[in-house]
């Protein structure tokens, strides 16, 4: 965890935040994160005219986590359309969570933090499996859901 590049992720997320589509906050946001295979997803916030359709940084770059293999985010930073260092909001602090690897860091506006910092005593996947199901009837048999 210690040898993160926090230049070339931010890098990464500069070069996505000139691909944010942000007419009504004019706003733009670029996140990046290190996957634990090594790789960098990337993600810009997509706002619409109705405006609370808006889709955050954090949920493309999730997106394109998924779409392109899948694993766990290592280290995470996010920055706003001046190049500073922005706070994924609470929604978003959700989101990273549910695809985080333990120990994940995020580089913040007050340096750098794990993820249980920045969103302490998660509601999350292990929240759920502690209350498994008893009734064989309501266990899913959606492979996509396991
Ligand atoms: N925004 C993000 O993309 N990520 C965050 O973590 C905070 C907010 C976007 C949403 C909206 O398009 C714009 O910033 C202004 O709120």
């Amino acid at each position: 965890m210690a040898d993160i590049d926090w230049d070339t992720l931010r890098s990464h997320a500069l070069a996505a935040m000139e691909r944010a589509y942000a007419p009504y906050s004019k706003f733009p946001v670029g996140a990046a994160a290190l996957v634990d295979d090594g790789r960098i997803v990337s993600g810009c916030n997509v706002e619409n005219a109705s405006y609370g359709l808006g889709l955050c940084a954090e949920c493309a770059l999730v997106s394109s986590l998924a779409m392109t293999g899948g694993g766990h985010l290592v280290a995470f930073t996010c920055v706003d359309g001046n190049g500073e260092t922005l706070m994924p909001c609470g929604r978003c602090r959700q989101l990273l969570f549910e695809h985080s690897a333990p120990g994940m860091l995020l580089n913040t506006v007050s340096g750098i933090k794990t993820i249980d910092e920045v969103i302490p005593d998660a509601f999350g996947p292990s929240t759920l499996a502690a209350f498994a199901p008893t009734d064989p009837a309501n266990e899913t048999t959606c492979e996509a859901c396991q």
